[in-house]
């Protein structure tokens, strides 16, 4: 299937009309205010609680014949920073990667169950896989700026969705809006790699965020980072929250508290028919339960530092 999202289209037109028919996904408005358009998970909404953004139901996923998770059952809401904890290898970067189709090129790799997304199946047939990375940003654990200036590194994707009008000003704002335009303003013209790795991440950040994407996915943005830029990161994320939604994977407990509405406790657990533990979804409930009051004695004794 055609991305229609090649530079021969509008320049102003983030979504042409093509795409969202062929994509199966809401249009940007819908994404914006609706809850009754957004399918059944938005006409799931009762009282107050935010949309519900990503709604993964029982999701297993497996790398050829090993399972690296079983049964995960989670919802996401909209404008809340979710935290993913847990030990390694239990499958935390492969629920995060699974949100926006990250993991369809490894090799084996194979999804069961269903992610909603604004309540359509994002693994449907129609669902065209460019148009969900531009909705669906992701920031990996290791800064990866490109070899290029830092304007180019923040202009490079509305580039390559044909976004040339206003370029300038769109790179100012996402520079803005990761906090690093100060300390870069004079020198954009300079390569992204002459920067400090906390200023890298942050340009990262202003990449994904130059194309105004719907959600941030954020796999341990900070754990190469000393306090200082780790302490830049979580402040940027709470600037951010309300305006994207945020799903966060970290190992630090102290963030997770810090900055994350509702945190997602994974874990290596027994599953029926399998010989080995499985990683997957132990507990998930606002932030302060999961570190004061969490039902599960695995998600307490591994919030305590008791794990293992
Ligand atoms: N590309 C891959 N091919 C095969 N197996 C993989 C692949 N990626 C991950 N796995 C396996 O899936 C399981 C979950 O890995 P994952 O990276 O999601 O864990 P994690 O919770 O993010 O760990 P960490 O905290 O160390 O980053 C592990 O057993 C891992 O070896
Ligand atoms: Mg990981």
């Amino acid at each position: 299937m055609t991305s229609g999202l090649d530079s021969s289209q509008g320049q102003n037109q983030p979504v042409p009309a093509r795409v969202r028919i062929q994509s199966g996904l809401p249009s940007a408005e819908q994404n914006g205010t609706a809850t009754a358009a957004t399918g059944a998970a938005g006409a799931e909404q009762h009282g107050f609680a935010p949309e519900v953004v990503f709604d993964s139901q029982d999701i297993s996923i497996f790398y050829g014949a090993k399972r690296a998770l079983a049964g995960v059952s989670l919802r996401i809401r909209r404008g809340q920073i979710t935290a993913l904890i847990g030990p390694s290898g239990c499958g935390k970067t492969t629920f995060l990667r699974s949100l926006n189709r990250m993991n369809d090129s490894v090799p084996g790799f194979r999804i069961d169950g269903q992610i909603l997304y604004h309540g359509h199946d994002i693994y449907g047939s129609n669902v065209d896989q460019v148009e969900v990375r531009r909705r669906i940003g992701m920031v990996f654990q290791k800064p990866n700026p490109f070899p290029k200036s830092i304007f180019d590194n923040v202009a490079w994707a509305p580039r390559n969705l044909g976004l040339k009008k206003g370029l300038h000003d769109r790179v100012e704002k996402a520079l803005r809006g990761a906090a690093l335009w100060d300390e870069v303003k004079d020198r954009l013209k300079d390569s992204a790699l002459g920067l400090s790795g906390g200023q890298q991440q942050r340009l990262c950040i202003a990449r994904a965020i130059a194309i105004e994407p719907d959600v941030l996915l954020l796999d341990e943005p900070a754990s190469a980072l000393d306090p200082i830029a780790t302490g830049a990161i979580e402040d940027l994320m709470h600037s951010l929250k309300g305006r994207f939604t945020i799903v966060i994977v970290t190992h630090n407990m102290q963030q997770a508290a810090r900055v994350a509405d509702r945190t997602a406790f994974f874990s290596l657990a027994s599953v029926e028919g399998e010989p080995k533990p499985i990683g997957t979804l132990i507990e998930f409930d606002d932030t302060t339960t999961i570190f004061g009051a969490p039902r599960d004695p695995r998600t307490r004794d591994y919030v305590t530092g008791r794990f293992g």
